[in-house]
């Protein structure tokens, strides 16, 4: 079984499944490494010269191969929700968590990095609170979510750590003997 979380840009899927991977010796993948690795290109490289429907097939296919391993954390682009295929195998092996954090908190964190091909606009914090509103109710559908903002990334590891600790112990026995034959 894995970790799965989700949410939009700059909420710290990143840096929150890092650290939740050394805390249970888990494995750490991102689906936007994968994609980089499989292409040999950066993500915003794939973007620009073969555009964003090429970068959602080819996360697609990251998504399908990483789901059918275990004991992993992974940290997802913040658009692998658009495509309803994908959660449907993330939760299929995993306890999916969404991170949230307000537009403004989100606009400061991804101001950090030049990296997010989709913000390259003329006013980033129209778009983050567009973006939001068309996939707030798809980053709903994991299975927990937890607010961000305000919260220290050692704490947030502690939560999430907790989160998964309490679903195993509640995971009926034969699901635990179908994980761990
Ligand atoms: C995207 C989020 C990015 C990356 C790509 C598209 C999105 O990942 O997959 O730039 O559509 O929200 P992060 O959420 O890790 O920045």
């Amino acid at each position: 079984m894995n970790i799965v979380l989700i949410g939009f840009m700059g909420t710290g899927k990143t840096s929150v499944a890092k650290r939740v991977a050394k805390e249970l010796d888990f494995k750490y993948v991102d689906t936007d490494e994968e994609v980089e690795r499989v292409v040999g290109m950066s993500v915003p490289e794939i973007f620009q010269n073969f555009g964003e429907t090429r970068f959602r097939s080819e996360e697609a296919a990251a998504v399908k191969r990483l789901a059918t391993e275990d004991n992993q954390v992974i940290a997802t682009g913040g658009g692998v929700v658009l495509n309803p295929e994908n959660l449907v195998a993330l939760k299929a092996n995993g306890l999916v968590i969404s991170l949230t954090a307000t537009p403004e908190v989100i606009l400061e964190r991804v101001s950090r990095r030049n990296n997010r091909p989709l913000l390259k606009v003329e006013n980033p914090l129209g778009k983050i609170k567009e973006l939001l509103t068309q996939r707030d109710s798809l980053y709903k559908e994991a299975h927990v979510v937890i607010d961000t903002t305000n919260r220290t990334l050692p704490d947030l590891t502690q939560e999430v750590v907790g989160v998964y600790r309490g679903y195993v112990a509640r995971l009926e026995p034969e699901k635990l003997w179908n994980k761990y034959p």
